[in-house]
């Protein structure tokens, strides 16, 4: 499975070269302090004298995460904030884990194409183009399939058994924003005017959804 990851990172470093997403480096290593008051795009680095193997490891895509939530899913992200190394080098992972009958909801990376690749299960996946065509399959174990830049896309489990997916990114930190949250769970949140009209329903409709989507206290 290592020498599966190692390369997929390589063909997106590769792909990267040519529909890059972040912008190119300036020098070898730029590690993340991520402490640090000072706002660049991006981080700004640490001291080279202070950079170890520790910068660039993560170890917490070993195991399957947990899906008890309400979506069933579960991503964990290996990027820029768990891997200080990946600072301006333009490429992260994540892991998705899926309960059967789990969803990972429709939402778009802001700032990069993903590509996911199946470690377990069947998924169905899909992406839809900004002239509104679903693009979409069943992929199964040790299949690809990738979703552009920018376009709303989900995948769901309607397995029987648990599924999981690695995901590569062409950012160190493709950033999320979750369709149904960002409407319905924003803070401070979206007038319910707004959601009535763009939805069509009625004001109980949108505050019924807003309840369920309410961040857990
Ligand atoms: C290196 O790290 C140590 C411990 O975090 C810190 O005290 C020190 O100031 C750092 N050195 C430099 C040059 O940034
Ligand atoms: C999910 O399972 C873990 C471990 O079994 C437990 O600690 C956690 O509270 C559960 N979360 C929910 C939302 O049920």
């Amino acid at each position: 499975m290592a020498a599966v990851v190692a390369l997929f990172v390589i063909t997106l470093a590769v792909f990267s070269g040519t529909v890059a997403a972040d912008p190119d480096m300036l020098q070898d290593v730029c590690v993340a302090d991520l402490t640090s008051g000072v706002k660049v795009n991006g981080f700004s680095c640490k001291d080279a004298t202070n950079i170890t193997a520790t910068d660039f490891f993560f170890d917490g895509l070993a195991k399957p995460g947990l899906t008890n939530n309400s979506m069933g899913s579960l991503v964990t992200g290996a990027n820029v904030q768990k891997i200080p190394g990946l600072n301006t080098l333009g490429v992260s992972l994540s892991r998705i884990d899926y309960a059967p009958g789990g969803l990972n909801p429709p939402h778009t990376h802001p700032r990069a194409t993903e590509m996911v690749f199946v470690l377990e299960g069947e998924l169905d996946v899909g992406f839809i183009t900004t002239s509104n065509t679903l693009i979409s399959k069943s992929i199964k174990k040790g299949e690809i399939f990738v979703f552009p830049k920018g376009l709303v896309h989900f995948q769901k489990n309607n397995g029987e058994v648990p599924a999981a997916v690695i995901s590569a990114f062409n950012s160190q930190l493709p950033g999320t924003q979750s369709i149904a949250v960002s409407l319905f769970a924003a803070s401070p949140p979206v007038p319910n005017n707004v959601l009535t009209k763009a939805f069509q329903v009625g004001t109980k409709e949108v505050e019924k959804i807003k309840s369920r989507l309410a961040p857990k206290k």
